[in-house]
């Protein structure tokens, strides 16, 4: 009985150390977000347009740009980048994330950005200046109530193609970027009025 036990305890050990040298500290896989939902698939926004959405937001050095489905980083990275603003880029799949945080080390931002493996439903947005959406309708009218309760007066929010129901827009651009395709973007300002 005591040999069994002894055997077994052992065993547990064996499984322990070995999993630990698999996978030393720091380099453990970072798990999926269970049960988030997917509010849009990975459609990465063009540079150009990238820029554009940056402009007609108004980024400067003094802001916070948060991107709720941040893709590779390029939104929050860009605004780091030409803009000087600080930033946090949210996904929900671990390897956008993995490349968000490779592509800001390359463009030299890593101080100036991060990136959370987070469901965006379950963010604090409150210290945003600037929010940036690549979704779409049904999903910016998920997170409407979010953003109008916990925005700012002031704080900006810009998205690429997609409206926000019955919020009239503060200004829409209507452009042919780069490779000849039609975009149109999408600017609101919190007012503090909470919206459903
Ligand atoms: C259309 S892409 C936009 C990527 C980037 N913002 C851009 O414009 O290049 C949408 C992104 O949202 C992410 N996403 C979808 N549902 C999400 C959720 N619930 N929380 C966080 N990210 C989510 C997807 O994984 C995808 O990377």
């Amino acid at each position: 009985m005591l040999w069994h036990r002894l055997a077994r305890l052992a065993a547990c050990l064996l499984i322990v150390v070995a999993t630990e040298r698999a996978m030393p500290a720091g380099q453990a896989p970072m798990p999926a977000v269970p049960a988030a939902p997917i509010l849009a698939p990975y459609v990465p926004t063009p540079p150009d347009v990238v820029e554009r959405m940056l402009k007609l937001a108004g980024v400067t050095k003094r802001d916070v740009v948060y991107d709720l489905g941040c893709g590779d980083g390029r939104i929050v990275i860009m605004a780091a980048q030409k803009f000087g603003a600080r930033g946090t880029g949210f996904d929900i799949n671990p390897e956008r994330i993995k490349e968000s945080q490779e592509n800001a080390k390359k463009a030299g931002v890593e101080e100036l950005v991060t990136f959370k493996l987070q469901d965006v439903m379950t963010a604090d947005l409150s210290r945003a200046t600037v929010v940036s959406l690549y979704l779409l309708s049904s999903s910016n009218m998920k997170l409407r109530p979010i953003l109008t309760r916990q925005l700012k007066p002031g704080a900006r929010i810009v998205s690429h193609a997609f409206d926000m129901g019955d919020w009239e827009p503060a200004k829409i651009d209507k452009f042919t970027d780069e490779l000849g395709i039609g975009r149109t973007l999408f600017l609101w300002k919190a007012d503090g009025v909470a919206r459903q």
